[in-house]
C-alpha cells in the first residue's frame, strides 16, 4: 500500500478577509501536498476556517447580523480565494460544522471523566482581544500589558481548566527526545524556553454570560469552549477515522496520523507548541504519535506587519486577477525561506515572472519547439553515442536534479527545490547559445548532434514540467501539452531517457507573456 502523508494548515480566523499571509501558508501546504502526491503518496491535505469566538460575536453584533451569517460571508471569501489559487484540499475544516462541536463535546467529556478538567474561580487581567486571562509574565517593562493585548479588563469568574501544568517535564522530555517534531530548530529552542518557564493551567470555558458563541459544555450549559480548544481539535475531529470514544478502532485514523501542521510563528507558542501537544498526550496519543509542526515565518510590507489597523494589507485576490495565480503562487514560494520572514513587494512579484518565468523557462520553451520544428518536422531522435550523451545528459548532470531537489522539498525547502529547477533551466539556456544550433544545422555531418541537443532540450524541458508542477500546477500540464504528452506527472519519471525515439513535439504557444509593469495594484 502507498505511504501516507496527511498535511493540515492553521484554520484561518473568520473575523476579517484573507490576506496574503493567509494564502501564503494555505499555498505552501497546497506545494507540500502536490509534491507527496507527485511521488506516489496518498495525501489527505486539511484546511479550514475558525469562526467562533468574542472576535467574531463582536464583529457579528456591529454588523447587526446573526455570528453565523456573519462567518458564512466571510467563510465564503476564503473559499473562493482556495479555488482561484488552485488550493486543492481534501476537507474542509469548518468549526461550526456540526461533527466538530459533537466531537470537541465528546472530548472535553472524556477529559472531565478522566479526571483533566476541574472548575475553579479565577480572578485576573483579561484580554478581550487575544480571549484569555493575562498572567504577570505578560506584562512589559513598565509593568503594563502591552498593545499587543488590546483592551483589558479585570474579570473575577468561575471556569472550567484544563491541567497543563502537569504535562511540562513530560513537554521538555518530547522536545529534547523528538527535536524534529518542531521545525525549524531555532523554533523549538525558543518553544523549550517558553515551557520551562510554563506554570498554571488552562483556562477553557468562556461563561455564556459574556460569550455565547462557541461550543457549549457538554456538562454544564452555562458555559461555552475556549476559541482556541475548539479550534485546535480540528486537526483531529476532520482526520479520516478519528473517533474520540476512549476505547474506539482507529485503524483508518492511524493509517494517517500523525499530521504534519503548517502554522505560521506567532501561534507556536503557547497554542500549538504547549496546548495542542498537551492536548493530545492527555487524551492517551503516545509520543511516537505526536505531530509535526512546520512554522513559517511571516510576510511584511517594507518591514512592518500587515494589519488591518496600518490598511497595508494585500488582498490576494486583486493580485491574482491581475497577474494570474500561478505568478502569484510562484512569487509566495520563490522570495521567501521556509520558516523565515519575507517582505511582500509587488514590484518583485513582476520582476521574478519576467526573470524566471517569461524570459529563462518561457524562453527555453520556446526556442527548443521552435528549432525541433524547424530543422526536424517536431521529431526527437535518442542516441546512445557515449560522445553525444557526454556532451549533454552528462555535460547538464540531468539526473542530479531530481534527487536535489527532493532533498530540498524533504526540509520543506521549496525555494531552494525551485531554484535547483531553475538553475537545470539556465544551463540549458547557456547551452543553446554555445552550442548554437542553427549553426550545427547547416552541417549534414553533424546531424546526430543536432538531434542529441534538440533531445537534451526536450528532455530538461519534461524533467522542468514534472518538478515544477506542485508550484505551478497548469503551466507544468502546458509544458507537458506542447512536449506532446499525456498522462500522469509522477516524479519517477523526472530522469533521462523517458522520450522515446521518434517522439513528436507540439507546436509552442507562449505559456509566460511577460508582464508590463504598470501602476502596482496594492500599495506596497
Ligand atoms: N485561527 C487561528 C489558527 C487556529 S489553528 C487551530 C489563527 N488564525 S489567523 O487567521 O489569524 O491566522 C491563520 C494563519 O495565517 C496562521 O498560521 C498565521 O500565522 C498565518 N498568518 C497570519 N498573518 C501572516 C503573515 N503576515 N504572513 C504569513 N502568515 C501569516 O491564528
Amino acid at each position: 500500500m502507498a505511504e501516507t502523508f496527511f498535511i493540515t494548515t492553521a484554520i484561518d480566523y473568520t473575523n476579517g478577509a484573507p490576506h496574503i499571509g493567509h494564502a501564503y501558508e494555505k499555498v505552501l501546504a497546497d506545494v507540500l501536498a502536490r509534491y507527496h502526491r507527485l511521488t506516489g503518496e496518498e495525501v489527505f491535505f486539511l484546511t479550514g476556517v475558525d469562526q467562533h469566538g468574542q472576535k467574531v460575536q463582536q464583529s457579528a453584533e456591529k454588523q447587526a447580523v446573526a455570528p453565523q451569517t456573519f462567518v458564512d460571508g466571510v467563510t465564503e471569501k476564503f473559499v473562493a480565494l482556495w479555488e482561484k489559487l488552485g488550493v486543492q484540499y481534501d476537507r474542509w475544516a469548518a468549526t461550526t460544522n456540526p461533527l466538530h462541536k459533537e466531537c470537541v463535546r465528546n472530548i472535553l467529556q472524556r477529559l472531565m471523566d478522566e479526571g483533566h478538567l476541574y472548575k475553579a474561580t479565577r480572578a485576573g487581567h483579561y484580554s478581550v482581544r487575544q480571549e484569555q486571562f493575562l498572567t504577570d509574565k505578560e506584562r512589559g517593562e513598565d509593568g503594563q500589558f502591552g498593545p499587543e493585548w488590546g483592551e483589558v479588563v479585570f474579570l473575577e469568574e468561575e471556569n472550567y481548566l484544563f491541567r497543563l501544568a502537569e504535562h511540562r517535564d513530560w513537554l521538555l522530555n518530547l522536545l529534547d527526545q523528538r527535536p524534529h517534531l518542531i521545525q525549524p530548530d531555532f523554533r523549538r529552542a525558543e518553544l523549550r524556553n517558553a515551557v520551562e518557564k510554563l506554570s498554571g493551567d488552562l483556562t477553557i470555558s468562556r461563561p455564556k454570560s459574556r460569550l455565547t458563541w462557541g461550543i457549549e459544555f457538554p456538562f454544564d450549559a452555562d458555559f461555552v469552549t475556549y476559541v482556541w480548544f475548539d479550534a485546535l481539535v480540528n486537526y483531529i475531529s476532520f482526520a479520516p477515522g478519528y473517533n474520540p470514544a476512549p476505547q474506539a478502532q482507529l485503524s483508518e485514523f492511524e493509517r494517517w496520523w500523525p499530521a504534519l501542521h503548517v502554522i505560521g510563528k506567532d501561534i507556536l507558542i503557547p497554542a500549538h507548541g504547549v496546548y495542542w501537544l498537551i492536548m493530545l498526550k492527555a487524551l492517551g496519543f503516545p509520543d511516537a504519535a505526536m505531530p509535526t509542526l512546520l512554522v513559517h515565518g511571516w510576510w511584511n510590507i517594507a518591514g512592518a506587519k500587515m494589519s488591518k489597523s496600518l490598511g497595508n494589507s494585500v488582498d490576494p485576490s486583486i493580485l491574482a486577477d491581475q497577474y494570474g495565480s500561478e505568478a502569484l503562487r510562484y512569487y509566495l514560494m520563490s522570495d521567501i525561506a521556509t520558516g523565515r520572514d519575507a517582505d511582500f513587494n509587488e514590484e518583485r512579484l513582476i520582476q521574478r515572472f519576467n526573470a524566471d518565468l517569461a524570459n529563462s523557462l518561457g524562453n527555453l520553451l520556446n526556442r527548443s519547439l521552435n528549432m525541433a520544428h524547424k530543422y526536424r518536422h517536431g521529431a526527437l531522435r535518442a542516441t546512445t553515442s557515449t560522445e553525444l550523451l557526454t556532451l549533454t545528459r552528462d555535460a547538464l548532470s540531468i539526473d542530479r536534479v531530481a534527487p536535489e531537489y527532493r532533498a530540498h522539498f524533504d526540509q520543506h525547502a521549496v525555494h531552494a527545490a525551485l531554484e535547483r529547477v531553475f538553475a537545470l533551466v539556465t544551463a540549458c539556456n547557456q547551452f543553446i547559445d554555445t552550442q548554437k544550433p542553427w549553426t550545427v544545422a547547416k552541417h549534414p555531418e553533424l546531424a546526430d548532434r543536432l538531434d542529441a541537443i534538440l533531445y537534451l532540450l526536450a528532455e530538461a524541458l519534461r524533467i522542468s514540467a514534472i518538478l515544477l508542477s506542485p508550484v505551478l500546477p497548469s503551466a507544468a500540464r502546458g509544458i507537458f501539452d506542447q512536449l506532446g504528452l499525456q498522462g500522469p506527472l509522477r516524479i519517477e519519471d523526472a530522469h533521462w531517457g523517458v522520450l522515446p525515439d521518434g517522439h513528436t513535439l507540439s507546436r509552442p504557444v507562449p505559456l509566460f507573456p511577460r508582464i508590463e509593469p504598470q501602476e502596482p495594484t496594492t500599495k506596497a
